[in-house]
């Protein structure tokens, strides 16, 4: 059911943790399975992702993919990180069943909402980004 590379994000994920003073901190959840994932984003002067950890309170394949997400932004620019879709998370992944999609689209969603968070810090708009709809601050204490 899942490929070798989500069972091995999801055994040994990537990035697990938190950055103290990081760049910018999204929180997103599904409400249909209660799934929280939080991404943070250490960004340099040239607004290169210079680190990015994760805490995810959620499934298996909520795990595999911000571990890929995590690790499939570091290194870039804020706006080639916005090309980082559920789509290119599950790509990576070599895939995921049908009724696992939803949570790489919480990936997705975390990542925009750290960049959501960067930009609104530093007064600047990152181009094709747009607010997050699903970022959550109720819940937080579920991950500390
Ligand atoms: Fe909801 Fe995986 S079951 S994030």
């Amino acid at each position: 059911m899942y490929s070798e590379k989500v069972m091995d994000h999801f055994q040994n994920p990537r990035n697990v943790g938190e950055i103290e003073h990081a760049s910018g901190v999204g929180t997103v959840g599904n409400a249909k399975c209660g799934d929280i994932m939080r991404i943070y984003l250490d960004i340099d002067e040239n607004q290169v992702i210079r680190d990015a950890k994760f805490k995810t309170f959620g499934c298996g394949a909520a795990i595999a993919t911000s571990s890929m997400a995590t690790e499939l932004v570091k290194g870039k620019t804020v706006q080639e990180a916005l090309a980082v879709t559920n789509k290119a998370v599950m790509e990576a992944l070599d895939g995921l069943p049908p009724v696992k999609v939803h949570c790489s689209l919480l990936a997705e969603e975390a990542i925009h909402a750290s960049l959501w968070d960067y930009a609104q810090k530093n007064h600047i708009t990152i181009d094709g980004l747009e607010e997050p709809k699903t970022d959550i601050h109720e819940g937080e204490e579920l991950l500390e």
